[in-house]
């Protein structure tokens, strides 16, 4: 029994042999980029016009909740990344703080997070691309631009595949990210870097042309379905907290940021600068985005759309904004998968370390990368982009980060509790607030998700447990 709680003592710096050891490339402007690069994408872009159909105009509210859980989420990593400057995220610290099954839990979380953001956001970009290039006279044959759609539900024995397909797309842009990661962080960081500016620059633009059309009258009514969730026929779940529960995708990404722990130069200052920077960065950025969306187009108008942001410009006459808006949105997305494969890889790396995937994948190349475990994670992401219908993914990986996050905050209550005396360059102020509030805020917008995926989370950590028991378990090599 002791065995499922054994803590790691995390190898910092760098005391690991070379060919496991990453290369210190990243400062804070890259750390800062790295995380807005995570954050802003599908969600800004895309499920703003979900959360504007759950919620109404009171949309600005669940952006307001789902960002100040997150801001006290982001408090409580910067406190770990910077305690624990080690890859590995979550996984990592909840090793070292709560015991081994608890970060096996947290680690098979993460890959909802991780795997399913890469995924969905790849199937985000490919609509995009081939919508582009429709535009531009290239057609590709039908089958080769989506993955297998299916209808109905699984629990309820109605589910049926409705078309087939493979996303040929999708795997092309995670092929070339993964490769532009195997050829070098610094490089990666560099080109996300311009990448991120013109992201951010395309926010700014649709701001810019959307505010002189704002009518205050279009935030009345401002919440038709109340400020809690309401759960209509189909198990959607409307409301503010409902709209909150999805709207949650949109800020997430900074904790990929503590990802990169051993690749920073000086993680002690600069990774708390960068969680807590690209937070409040991207937090403005929405709620102006919002509600210079709101103020031009009434929700009912926009709610159902794929391409809200687009669709607003062409309301009010800016077709031609409307398509640059379109193309930068296909040129800067990438970056969102960028931010979350080089998490994912990282988290696999460090899993790989401690014994619980082939230790070979853990491999550091010259460049001094890990080329192998991104080229696994890469394939592995490609395969779920290329085959699996989207439908419920964006609250799946939700489920997984919402774990990830409740698991940080306790690691930050249970480490303060224990070792007081602790150095933390970075401490999250007001600590006995900020933590339970992220933990409590984080347990609130899981029961606003779908009951499918709750389930579905269940499931999939119920899978996690058996593996563990049956491969981990024995494999772990907790010396560090
Ligand atoms: N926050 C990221 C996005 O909105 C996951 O795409």
């Amino acid at each position: 029994m002791a065995d499922l709680f054994r803590k790691k003592i995390i190898a910092l710096g760098d005391d690991r042999p070379v060919e496991h050891r990453l290369a210190r490339t990243l400062s804070w402007p890259h750390l800062v980029a790295l995380g807005v690069g995570a954050i802003v994408g599908t969600g800004i872009l895309t499920l703003i016009g979900v959360g504007a159909d759950r919620a109404g105009p009171a949309v600005l509210v669940s952006f307001a909740v789902a960002g100040a859980i997150c801001a006290c989420a982001a408090l409580c990593y910067a406190e770990m990344a910077t305690l624990i400057p080690a890859s590995g995220s979550a996984y990592t610290y909840s090793y070292a703080v709560l015991g081994e099954v608890i970060a096996w839990v947290v680690g098979w979380s993460l890959i909802l997070e991780y795997s399913l953001v890469v995924s969905a956001v790849a199937v985000g970009w490919s609509s995009y691309a081939v919508g582009f290039l429709n535009y531009v006279g290239i057609v590709l044959p039908e089958g080769l631009t989506h993955g297998p759609t299916v209808a109905g539900n699984l629990f309820d024995g109605t589910l049926r595949l409705t078309a087939s397909g493979i996303n040929v797309p999708a795997i092309f842009i995670i092929a070339t990210v993964a490769g532009l990661l195997t050829l070098g962080t610094r490089e990666s960081a560099r080109i996300n870097t311009a990448l991120v500016l013109i992201k951010v620059a395309t926010l700014i633009l649709f701001v810019a042309v959307a505010l002189p059309h704002f009518d205050a009258a279009n935030f009345r009514p401002f919440a038709p379905h109340g400020f809690g969730t309401v759960e209509a026929a189909g198990g959607v779940k409307y409301g503010v907290m409902g709209a909150a529960a999805i709207i949650f995708f949109a800020f997430y990404g900074f904790d990929a940021i503590s990802t990169a722990a051993e690749e920073a130069k000086n993680p002690e200052r600069d990774l708390a600068i960068g969680i807590v920077g690209s937070m409040v960065v991207c937090t403005i950025i929405y709620m102006v985005v919002a509600a210079a969306a709101i103020g031009a187009a009434r929700p009912d108008v926009f709610g159902k759309s794929a391409e809200p942001l687009a669709l607003i410009l062409r309301q009010i006459g800016q077709g031609p904004i409307a398509a640059i808006v379109g193309i930068a949105a296909a040129i800067a997305l990438p970056t969102v998968i960028l931010g979350f494969l080089y998490g994912q890889s990282r988290i696999f790396l460090v899993m790989a370390r401690d014994g619980f995937l082939p230790p070979k994948l853990a491999q550091i190349s010259a460049r001094g990368t890990p080329a192998r475990i991104t080229l696994v994670t890469a394939i592995f992401v490609s395969v779920i982009a290329a085959l699996t219908p989207l439908d419920v993914i964006a609250s799946l990986a939700n489920a997984g980060t919402l774990c990830a996050f409740v698991a940080v905050a306790a690691c930050v209550l249970v480490s303060r509790r224990r070792d007081p005396a602790a150095r933390r360059p970075f401490r999250t102020p007001l600590v006995w607030i900020i933590a339970p509030a992220a933990i409590l805020g984080c347990l609130y917008l899981f029961t606003s998700l779908q009951t499918v995926t709750q389930v579905s989370f269940l499931v999939w950590n119920g899978i996690g447990l058996a593996v563990y028991f049956a491969y981990g378990r024995a494999r772990a090599l907790v010396a560090g």
